[in-house]
């Protein structure tokens, strides 16, 4: 594999000094060589690409798609090592050569495919992680086609990311040979593509009811959301609460509710009864919260509900499933600016 590397960056020793060159600056340059791509080839070092697939939690299971897969070492080492299917896709056919010539050698041609292609006009169908080592402005090009893909999708860039959509998960490792970007360092970054949730949603706790006997069937969440962030609001009649640690993380919601607020507000509130026995409030009652989580299955969101003591104290009941109906979707994708 090594052999047929070093043939191929003799002969391009030329335009690689080049690029190298116009690299120093704070990140890649914007004219590629041969004039045909957006950026000129810069291999992500090894061990910045193990990392890569590592944090991606790559499996046999993974469609893996590096967008411009230069010599083809990521798509290489995600079927090699990872067991993955993997498609690599550039422009430059030297480079897309070479990374055919390497899956070969290493036997996983059946496997690593690459294609000639504009990586924005690539099918990103099918994949279940995306990677990339491109320019900034490059990424904010591509971020909405990014957003679009199946909840739970994972991206993975070497050095740079989707400007305010911020990373699930970041690495910063020492790479002493590297002389491009940040010079001795490279910063790897996940994003799982979070699901849409944003919307009104009628919400069924009848379930809870076993534990909580005050606490109304039917509610109303409202929630707000920017990329995995979103904010709410629980409603039950004229109680109305702020939800507390509400977040997407790929396909699952989670939020929580303070119990004691919520016991004291529905107490005061004129047409509700008093939500749980007092003998039982000393168990659910201030230093509790009710915890949800669950998933979207088209205009439902479903999962479990417990009430646990707060700051991730015990959980002192049992889980209850709980659901909510869409009631006015904001069918517009995660917003963007
Ligand atoms: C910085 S290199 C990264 C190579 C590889 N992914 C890695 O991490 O080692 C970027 C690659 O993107 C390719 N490229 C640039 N613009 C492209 C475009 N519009 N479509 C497809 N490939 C492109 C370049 O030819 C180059 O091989």
């Amino acid at each position: 594999m090594y052999g047929v590397e070093i043939r191929y960056l003799l002969r391009r020793l030329p335009t690689l000094a080049l690029g190298l060159v116009a690299c120093l600056g704070a990140c890649l340059p914007a004219a590629a060589q041969e004039g045909k791509g957006d950026v000129v080839y810069v291999p992500t070092p090894q061990i910045v690409v193990d990392s890569m697939l590592n944090m991606a939690k790559l499996g046999p299971q993974d469609y893996l798609i590096d967008l411009g897969s230069g010599d083809g070492r990521v798509v290489v080492t995600a079927t090699k090592n990872y067991g993955a299917r993997a498609l690599g896709v550039d422009l430059d056919q030297q480079l897309l050569q070479l990374a055919r010539e390497t899956a070969r050698l290493s036997g996983v041609s059946e496997r690593a495919r690459f294609v000639e292609q504009n990586l924005f006009e690539t099918d990103l169908s099918g994949a279940t992680v995306i990677t990339s080592y491109l320019l900034p402005s490059m990424n904010l090009k591509l971020r909405p086609k990014l957003l679009a893909l199946p909840p739970g999708t994972r991206i993975v860039t070497h050095d740079y990311h989707f400007g305010d959509w911020i990373p699930d998960e970041r690495k910063t490792l020492d790479v002493p040979e590297k002389k491009v970007g940040d010079p001795g360092k490279s910063y790897v970054y996940l994003w799982v593509v979070p699901e849409q949730v944003e919307g009104n949603w009628q919400l069924d706790l009848t379930q809870l009811q076993l534990d909580l006997p005050g606490i109304p069937a039917k509610s109303a969440v409202q929630l707000t959301q920017r990329f995995q962030m979103i904010e709410g609001q629980w409603l039950a009649g004229s109680v109305r609460m702020a939800l507390q640690r509400a977040r997407v993380s790929g396909k699952q919601i989670s939020f929580q509710l303070p119990l004691g607020d919520i016991l004291r507000m529905l107490s005061g509130a004129t047409q509700m009864r008093p939500a749980v026995p007092a003998a039982a409030r000393p168990v659910f009652g201030p230093q509790a919260v009710l915890e949800f989580d669950g998933r979207r299955d088209g205009n439902v969101l479903r999962g479990e509900v417990r009430i646990r003591r707060q700051d991730g104290g015990a959980v002192v009941s049992n889980a209850r499933a709980w659901s909510a109906v869409m009631v006015d979707m904001r069918l517009a994708p995660v917003r963007t600016p």
